[in-house]
């Protein structure tokens, strides 16, 4: 969810708002909400996949002259000058780009360059399952195990979540000040949470090598969804912050 209070403070007029990682569009969706009617605000996104702008303008049609896409590597931002974002939202993403192990901090740079002075950085993540939330709520611990092996075993780098205090440590070598931070929860039904389980296992399934993994996949999704259907919710835990670029390094 977009950390809105700390925007909500701020005026819009002419600002700049860059999305690294659009994905499906959830936290595009949000931004857009929000913005739609502020007449000067300009929403970049960006992800390392094409993304088809056409169902957000039609959704949000005043938007179309001020909603634009770019396909880049988020350590990279082609087409982005420095100095020139008022903020940046990453939602979900930075786990996604370090699945190559510590690109994050390549990413953390480039942000870093793109925004201006005072502009503000907002993250927003899972915490990583071997975390002591792991413990905390062994049923999500579970889902990503899964999920994590099956993107292995299907020749894919897994997602590698950042513990918190590595971020915010290097957040802060960046001289970016953590202004706010909130650690929370968020609680899916059984009906919610299973499809988009579901989805991802059915995607991951036409990768895998031979009948053993894809044996060993089913096994592990239907015990999953019985552990599942019993709690009937499924807790997952985040954190977010949100940073304020105070200039150079
Ligand atoms: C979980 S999704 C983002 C979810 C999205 N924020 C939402 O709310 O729906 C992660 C996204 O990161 C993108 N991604 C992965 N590695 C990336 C990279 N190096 N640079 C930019 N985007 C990347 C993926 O293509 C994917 O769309």
């Amino acid at each position: 969810m977009l950390p809105l209070d700390e925007i909500d403070a701020m005026d819009l007029q002419n600002k700049t708002i860059l999305e690294v990682g659009t994905g499906n569009g959830g936290t595009t969706l949000e931004i857009l909400e929000y913005i739609q009617n502020e007449p000067t605000t300009r929403l970049i996104t960006t992800d390392l996949n094409a993304v088809d702008l056409n169902p957000f303008i039609s959704q949000f049609p005043d938007m179309k002259e001020r909603l634009s896409f770019i396909q880049t590597d988020a350590t990279e931002l082609l087409s982005i000058k420095p100095n020139s974002v008022d903020i940046l939202i990453v939602d979900y993403t930075l786990c996604a780009i370090n699945s190559i192990s510590g690109k994050f901090l390549d990413a953390l740079n480039k942000f870093k360059e793109v925004l201006k002075p005072n502009g503000l950085l907002l993250l927003e993540e899972e915490f990583p399952i071997d975390s002591p939330k792991g413990k905390e709520h062994p049923l999500w611990k579970m889902q990503w195990q899964i999920l994590k092996r099956m993107v292995i075993l299907a020749g894919k780098l897994p997602n590698n979540e950042i513990p918190l205090g590595d971020l915010k440590k290097s957040l802060k070598i960046l001289n970016f000040n953590i202004e706010n931070e909130i650690t929370g929860i968020t609680t899916l039904a059984f009906e919610e949470a299973y499809p988009h389980f579901q989805n991802r296992i059915t995607h991951l399934k036409r990768f895998l090598p031979n009948f053993w993994s894809i044996w060993a996949l089913s096994l592990s999704k239907i015990n999953f969804r019985m552990r599942l259907k019993r709690a009937q919710l499924l807790h997952i835990p985040y954190y977010s912050l949100c940073c304020r670029n105070l200039g150079p390094k």
